[in-house]
C-alpha cells in the first residue's frame, strides 16, 4: 500500500507524521520505504543521510547512495533522500529534462531501489501543496507503478488546528482530485490541545464524510515531538498512530 501524505501548508505535522507512521508500520513486522520528498529533508536528515538527494546526485553524477535502510524491531525502515537539497530542485529537475540520459540514470538509479525489496508500506513525504501532475510527482508514480503495478494508492490529508487551515485543507484535497475515487484514507488534525478538541472532533466528523475517508483523526500537541532533532531510531512514536497503523493493517 503507498501512502501519501499531504497538506496546504508547511509546518502542520507531515513528517512528523510520515516518520511515526514509518516506524510503527515497521515495528509490526513489514518493510516500509519511506519516500522524503521534503525540500528539506528532514526524515532523511535524522535517519543520517548527509549527501545530496537523488535528484541532485543523478544531476551532479555524483556515485551517491541517497538512501538507508534501518531496522525496527522486527520490521524495516528504508529513507530515500529523494530532493532535500533546497530551492535548487527546481534547477536539477530543468536539468533532467535536457539531459535525457541523466534522467534515465536516474530512474534506472530509482528502480534499483523500488525492486531491491518488496516493500509493503510506501509513505511518501510531500511538500505543501503538491499536485498530482507537477512533473516530478508524475514521473516518479509512473515509474513506481512499473514496478509495483498493482499497488493501491491512498491519501492522508494533515492540518493543524486553525479553521482557516482546515478549510483550505479540505480545499486542497477536493482539488487534487481523487476525492472522486474514493481514496482518502484519512484527514489528520495536529497539534489540538484539550480545550479545543471537542469543537475539533465534531468538525473532523463532518469532513470524513465530505472526504469520504476511511477515518479521522486528532492529535495532541506533544512535547516529546516537538521540534525534535536527535536521531530517526528514537523518534518517538505518537500513540494516536497506533490506531491508524491498526485501521492501515486491517485494510491489507
Ligand atoms: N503533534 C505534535 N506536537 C508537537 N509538535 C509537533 C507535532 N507535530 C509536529 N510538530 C512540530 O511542528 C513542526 C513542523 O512539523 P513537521 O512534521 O516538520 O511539518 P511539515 O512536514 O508539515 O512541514 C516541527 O517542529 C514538529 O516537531
Ligand atoms: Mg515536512
Amino acid at each position: 500500500m503507498r501512502l501519501s501524505i499531504l497538506s496546504s501548508k508547511g509546518g502542520v505535522g507531515k513528517s512528523t507524521l510520515a516518520i511515526s507512521l514509518s516506524k510503527e508500520l515497521a515495528r509490526r513486522r513489514t518493510d516500509v520505504l519511506l519516500i522524503d520528498r521534503d525540500l528539506i529533508g528532514y526524515a532523511s536528515y535524522l535517519a543520517g543521510i548527509r549527501g545530496p538527494g537523488l535528484v541532485t546526485s543523478v544531476v551532479e553524477e555524483l556515485d551517491t547512495k541517497p538512501w538507508r535502510e534501518i531496522k525496527v524491531e522486527s520490521g524495516s525502515v528504508t529513507i530515500l533522500k529523494y530532493f532535500g537539497d533546497g530551492p535548487r530542485y527546481k534547477l536539477d529537475i530543468e536539468k533532467l529534462h535536457r539531459q535525457r540520459n541523466l534522467g534515465e540514470r536516474g530512474w534506472e538509479l530509482y528502480r534499483g531501489l523500488l525492486k531491491a525489496k518488496r516493500y509493503s508500506f510506501v509513505i511518501v513525504d510531500n511538500a505543501a501543496l503538491v499536485r498530482p501532475e507537477d512533473d516530478i510527482v508524475k514521473h516518479e508514480l509512473d515509474t513506481f507503478k512499473g514496478i509495483y503495478p498493482d499497488m493501491p494508492i491512498w491519501q492522508i490529508f494533515v492540518s493543524d488546528f486553525l479553521d482557516v487551515d482546515i478549510k483550505e485543507t479540505v480545499r486542497y484535497a477536493n482539488l487534487i482530485g481523487s476525492v472522486e475515487l474514493g481514496s482518502v484514507l484519512a484527514f489528520v488534525i495536529n497539534m489540538v490541545y484539550p480545550e479545543i478538541s471537542t469543537r475539533v472532533n465534531h468538525l473532523l466528523d463532518q469532513i470524513v464524510n465530505a472526504l469520504k475517508a476511511r477515518m479521522g483523526l486528532t492529535i495532541p500537541f506533544s512535547e516529546k515531538v516537538y521540534q525534535y532533532n536527535g536521531d530517526f531510531e528514537s523518534f518517538p512514536i505518537l500513540p494516536e498512530v497506533g490506531k491508524m497503523a491498526t485501521k492501515i493493517m486491517e485494510m491489507m
